[in-house]
């Protein structure tokens, strides 16, 4: 007898066919419905809301324990400086990981904008950038001057507590023609471009506004050449900079006079060489993906290639046992999240894209839980509860909130939503310590590529 072929409809017989198609691609994908994404993005954009210095709309924020701070905020001429973000473990406002950070967030939300869109994270995103480049645009208060940074690590240094209550001197730092910053103001040029395509359609006066910010910073960084005098946050080049605002401006702009630029800088300043780490401090793969995403030359192809295999199993970068790509001992997840997202983006533009997607899936999931645990405050199995950031260190208002607070064994009385900590050491083990910078500090420039990789991966879902 023949069951099946006299009673199954074919209704029911291509639904179970579907049915099969769909488990084996489950299977296929096996991060699918395991860690949730969206959630993720939603809680890293909440992270970059408790970052938040200046004057804080009340209708808006979604971060309880957080108020309005550094209202004083000002530069030497009495401008206003208010606004932007905190570094994350000091209250200074720096600008080199704050523009970095910018950059890696409006690229993610440019290359994976289906995603924020299903995610319902789109505008949140928008807003969350939105606010630090509307503290850069403050910042360039002349087309040849912009205050890179306001406040200092070693002043910063004597307060532990709420941002809402420091009382220590903010002093503003300034690149100018005789003081000359070609990093920090072509960075912060790259992220201004950036951000101009993330809000074209959205709010066009404002992406022109961007726009023109770009160009004014990036004229001025490439006329008066020379590395900014921070020392907080050091950069070595300024090369990979200034090339990284011509690129952003041309994806900006399609004017060929960006091209032409970046591709001359890339030559003049030897940007084919290799990378240690894609961070604040180099930006060489990025120009180098764009350039090729621009050009299709197989020169500039070779160069990120190179860098993103190093990442592979079997490259020179060494692996934890659990499987993370592990370059230094100072914020692990920070480096490989950052080069996960390169790694989404060139396989997007068709490069090994299996094996690059591959890698960037396991360091992202290791990040999210497949090491033991969560490694993002509020998110997942057994997450940190002791992230180095002062604001959630504290319990409500009126408590007093110092040192003791940091201090303190127990976890913090706030969740700072969706930071990713430091990480682990090289063997996988990890201290949920406060006072350990190196397993437990938080930044601004920590989640942007995390934050971009994990749009990458919901891209991927869809
Ligand atoms: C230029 O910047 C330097 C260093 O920050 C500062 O000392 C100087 O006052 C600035 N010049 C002007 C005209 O503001
Ligand atoms: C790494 O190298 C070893 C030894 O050459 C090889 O057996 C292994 O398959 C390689 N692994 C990957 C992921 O390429």
């Amino acid at each position: 007898m023949n069951v099946c072929k006299t009673h199954l409809p074919l209704k029911n017989f291509l639904f179970i066919l579907g049915l099969a198609f769909y488990l084996a691609e489950v299977k296929a994908t096996p991060s699918k419905g395991i860690y949730d994404y969206g959630d993720v993005l939603h809680k890293s954009i909440l992270f970059y809301e408790a970052l938040r210095s200046g004057d804080i709309p009340e209708a808006t924020n979604r971060i309880p324990y957080r108020g309005d701070s550094a209202l004083d905020d000002q530069g030497f001429y009495g401008e206003d400086l208010t606004g932007g973000w905190y570094d994350g473990i000091n209250h200074v406002k720096h600008g080199l990981p704050m523009a970095s950070s910018v950059i890696n967030l409006a690229w993610g939300m440019i290359q994976y904008k289906d995603a924020y869109v299903d995610a319902g994270a789109w505008e949140y995103g928008l807003e969350s950038i939105k606010w630090a480049t509307d503290y850069f645009i403050k910042c360039h208060t002349a087309p040849d001057e912009f205050y890179y940074q306001v406040g200092t690590k070693q002043l910063d240094s004597t307060h532990w507590g709420r941002p809402e209550e420091m009382d220590m001197p903010r002093p503003p730092e300034m690149v100018n023609t005789t003081v000359p910053g070609s990093d920090v103001a072509g960075q912060t040029a790259a992220a201004l471009a950036a951000s101009s395509i993330a809000f074209q359609t959205e709010d066009p006066a404002y992406s022109t506004t961007l726009l023109e910010h770009s160009k004014q910073l990036f004229t001025f960084a490439n006329t008066y050449r020379g590395l900014y005098p921070g020392t907080d946050y050091s950069s070595s080049d300024y090369g990979d900079d200034l090339c990284l605002a011509a690129c952003w401006l041309y994806y900006a702009t399609n004017d060929e006079i960006y091209i032409e630029e970046a591709e001359n800088m890339y030559n003049e300043f030897q940007l084919h060489k290799s990378t240690w780490a894609y961070y604040y401090n180099d930006f060489k793969p990025a120009v180098q993906i764009l350039l090729y995403q621009y050009t299709q030359n197989a020169k500039y192809y070779e160069s990120f290639t190179e860098y993103l295999d190093k990442w592979l199993r079997n490259g020179s970068v060494p692996y934890t046992p659990k499987g993370l790509a592990y370059l230094s001992t100072w914020g692990a997840l920070r480096y490989a999240a950052n080069t996960a997202f390169l790694a989404l983006v060139a396989a997007d533009l068709g490069a090994n894209p299996v094996t690059y997607r591959d890698f960037a899936k396991t360091q992202i999931r290791y990040m999210l839980g497949d090491c033991g645990h969560s490694y993002v405050v509020g998110y997942g199995v057994n997450p940190p509860e002791r992230p180095k950031h002062e604001a959630s260190s504290c319990d409500d208002m009126p408590s007093i909130c110092d040192f003791t607070d940091y201090q303190s064994p127990d976890p913090s009385p706030q969740i700072l939503y969706g930071a990713l900590v430091g990480g682990p050491d090289i063997n996988d083990n990890w201290i949920d310590d406060r006072t350990n910078s190196k397993t437990n500090k938080v930044a601004c420039d920590y989640n942007a590529g995390f934050q971009s990789a994990v749009a990458g991966m919901l891209q991927m879902l869809r």
